[in-house]
């Protein structure tokens, strides 16, 4: 009876630790997969989110040199042609003619706000 009584004791025992450990256990894990995640993120964000400037100079300085005319029109008439931001934005996601689309796997809409930021405040020089 004695010898049942500890074999008990012991078996609960078992379960406690085996419980509150497999807790801990899960809570670690928890937080490496918050470390994970949280390393991916700032790694996209290294590779994205360019700013104004960098993506004028990526995707339309060719054409628009320093926002003087080129291959595409200067670009300092854009509060007469864009009163809006919303205007501008949605004209440079669209593209027109030979200017190429700039879809939001290719210019996420932060980058989109960065770069009207720039465009918006950008010193033209005349030619
Ligand atoms: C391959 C050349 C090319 C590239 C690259 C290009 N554009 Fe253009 N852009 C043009 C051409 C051509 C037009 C005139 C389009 C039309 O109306 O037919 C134009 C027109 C514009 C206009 C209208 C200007 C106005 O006042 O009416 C804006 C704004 C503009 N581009 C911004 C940009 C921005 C911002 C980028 C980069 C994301 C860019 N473009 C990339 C060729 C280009």
């Amino acid at each position: 009876m004695l010898m049942l009584r500890i074999a008990f004791c012991l078996a609960a025992l078992a379960l406690v630790s085996a419980t509150t450990g497999g807790c801990v256990m899960s809570e670690e894990m928890k937080r490496i997969e918050q470390v994970k995640l949280e390393k991916l993120r700032k790694s996209e964000e290294m590779t994205s989110n360019l700013s104004g400037k960098q993506i004028f100079v990526r995707s339309c300085n060719t054409c628009h040199p320093g926002g003087a005319s080129g291959m595409g029109p200067s670009l300092d008439q854009l509060k007469d042609h864009f009163p809006t931001d919303d205007k501008l934005k949605a004209f440079i996601r669209q593209g027109a003619g030979a200017m190429p689309p700039q879809p939001v796997e290719v210019l996420n809409d932060k980058e989109l706000d960065n770069l009207v930021d720039y465009l918006r405040h950008m010193e033209v020089e005349r030619n």
